[in-house]
């Protein structure tokens, strides 16, 4: 007995009964191409170290940091950001400008592992290199020193260029940070190295265990620099800037509790955007894998989705190479 008049006759169910089907009409993919994976490299370290804030992430050896990256490449994933942790701070973050720092060395030595088979990027920011552990300098008042910090940030734009760079990614949030850091690299010569700008960073609980990843010494917090999470029409400023004084890409961090955020600046943005899944983000899912309170895989691949489908173009996680590997299965 049929009865259309109670009957559908629209059944949005039907692009849903089977995976042939779901697969074929599935609005957002996501490739491993997209993905980067941040590194840790620790300087005097003789084994790798893991992170007990992140299960599954490590503190790199020079040597393990290498064999990471080949995988990573093998992985097919898009590219690697470096961090790098010195033996010795102090107040002008002098280890992040140094030709034999940590991360220069890094550089060299992944970009010569991996050659054009990964964009190799790495974080630009004095906070892994300082005693106070500020992404600046500091005035005699203990305040961020915008403009001597964009001397620094010059220098070390200019220290990972000579390293092999393929972009560099300034994440201080200093105003001018990008135009400063074109210019110098153009006046040396690195016209063709990239810049990844770290545009609307939001000073966020969600970077938690990063400080373990970098052995961070912060005291304090961010907030004069990075921007409030109750604002958004900041974030498109902050666009406009960047992408005014040069950036190549742009960046929304962190990336799911900043989903309007990134929606909003991908529509608005002429340059394409990356999301940072952050450490916190990465530890939460994580934990709640352990408890057997989510399905870790499946938690993961949907959350790259939300963050590919409200607009980035590349999403910097922890998951990287394991996504690579889920997405190549299917
Ligand atoms: C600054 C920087 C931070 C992160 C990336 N770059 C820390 C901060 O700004 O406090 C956080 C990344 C993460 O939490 O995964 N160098």
């Amino acid at each position: 007995m049929s009865d259309p008049e109670n009957f559908p006759l629209v059944r949005p169910r039907r692009l849903r009964r089977n995976a042939a089907t779901r697969r074929m009409v599935a609005e957002t993919r996501v490739a491993p191409a997209q993905l980067i994976l941040p590194m840790f490299v620790k300087e005097v370290l003789r084994e790798p170290v893991p992170l007990s804030s992140m299960p599954g992430v490590l503190q790199h050896t020079r040597d393990s940091l290498r064999k990471a990256a080949a995988e990573a490449a093998a992985a097919g994933i898009g590219g690697v950001n470096l961090f790098g942790i010195p033996a010795e701070r102090d107040a002008v973050g002098s280890a992040g400008t140094d030709p034999d720092g940590i991360l220069q060395r890094a550089i060299a030595d992944v970009k010569a592992e991996v050659g054009e088979a990964l964009v190799v990027q790495a974080d630009l920011c004095l906070d892994e290199f300082t005693d106070h552990g500020h992404c600046g300098v500091l005035r005699a008042d203990g305040s961020v020193d915008n403009d001597a910090t964009l001397l620094r940030y010059q220098e070390m734009a200019v220290a990972q260029a000579r390293a092999g760079v393929d972009m560099v990614a300034p994440s201080g949030m200093m105003d001018g940070q990008v135009a400063a850091i074109r210019a110098a690299l153009d006046d040396e010569g690195f016209a063709d190295i990239g810049i990844l700008a770290y545009t609307a960073k939001y000073s966020s609980a969600f970077f938690g265990p990063f400080r373990e990843a970098v052995d961070s010494e912060l005291k304090g917090d961010r907030k004069t620099y990075q921007q409030d999470p109750a604002n958004a029409r900041e974030a498109l400023r902050e666009l406009r800037l960047d992408v005014a004084e040069g950036a190549d890409m742009v960046m929304v961090k962190p990336a799911m509790a900043y989903l309007d955020i990134l929606r909003r600046v991908a529509d608005a943005s002429e340059v394409p955007v990356a999301a940072y899944q952050v450490s916190g983000e990465y530890a939460m899912i994580e934990a709640a894998a352990a408890n057997g309170w989510i399905d870790r895989r499946a938690a993961a691949l949907e959350t790259l989705t939300g963050i590919a489908r409200a607009g980035a173009d590349a999403i910097l996680t922890y998951y990287a190479v394991e996504a690579a590997g889920w997405l190549r299965k299917g």
